[in-house]
């Protein structure tokens, strides 16, 4: 099965817009000298959607946008919130859902998850959807049952067609933005667990389309490692997505 690699990038809470609108440029200039087919996924803040959405549509750039939330209504009196027909107009393709900063910092939950999952394929959005388990939970050897019970709440209820078309980002909560990584063969059996997750809901020909993502300390020194990996298809990068250079180094090593 030749699933499409994919290289994205969570710009997390930085860049004004202006500077949104800087980076993409330069990632878009280094992309020129990558050979090879791999998808590569931006994902600004809110306030930078607009001028990255311009920047890629008038210089005709093969990067795809990302928006890293959305709220699971179309419209109505929900002060603050974004919802997934905004983000369409905007021209994302993708949203991420679930990211461990969310559920930590702003209590998103499985239920909170799946609706939004829910929400972004009924407007045409792919959902990324993270999961990745907590320092005690690694240390425990329980793993695989956590990420497996977070994937079969946060993707549940979807057609068999969405389900081919998700993305899922194995991101270990101790990794991100630490420095640390689990090796690329734990990292993989995470990856193909989620797998057979889908497969046990979904069906085999979902799980064998769907893609699973690594992202925590990814960098251009070890992202081929992961992307060797059967069962990885490719990376969601926070840090090393700030810089054009760094960002398109994981790209090159995606193309490979
Ligand atoms: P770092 O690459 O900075 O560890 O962040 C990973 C992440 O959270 C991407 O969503």
């Amino acid at each position: 099965m030749d699933r499409r690699m994919m290289v994205a990038g969570n710009w997390k809470m930085y860049t004004t817009s202006g500077e949104g609108a800087v980076l993409v440029q330069d990632v878009a200039r280094e992309l020129e000298a990558v050979r090879g087919d791999v998808e590569v996924v931006v994902c600004p803040p809110f306030t930078g959607l607009k001028a990255v959405s311009t920047v890629i549509e008038y210089d005709r750039v093969p990067i795809a946008l990302g928006a890293q939330d959305v709220f699971w209504e179309l419209e109505g009196a929900f002060t603050g919130e974004v919802s997934p027909r905004m983000l369409a107009d905007l021209g994302c393709s993708y949203v991420i859902v679930g990211h461990s900063e969310r559920r930590e910092h702003f209590a998103e939950t499985d239920e909170t998850v799946n609706r939004k999952v829910k929400a972004a394929f009924a407007s045409g959005i792919t959902p990324i959807v993270c999961v990745g388990e907590p320092l005690a939970v690694r240390e425990s050897g329980e793993t695989e049952r956590f990420v497996r019970d977070q994937v079969m709440a946060g993707v549940a209820g979807l057609s068999a067609e969405d389900a081919a078309r998700l993305v899922i980002a194995y991101e270990p909560i101790w990794a991100i933005g630490t420095g640390r990584t689990p090796t690329p063969e734990s990292a993989n059996d995470v990856a193909r667990s989620i797998r057979a997750t889908i497969g046990a809901m979904y069906g085999p020909p979902a799980a064998m389309q769907m893609r699973v993502l690594y992202g925590g300390s990814v960098k251009p020194e070890n992202a081929r490692h992961f992307f060797g990996e059967p069962d990885i298809d490719g990376a969601l990068v926070g840090g090393a997505s700030l810089a054009a250079e760094s960002f398109v180094e994981i790209v090159k090593a995606a193309a490979r």
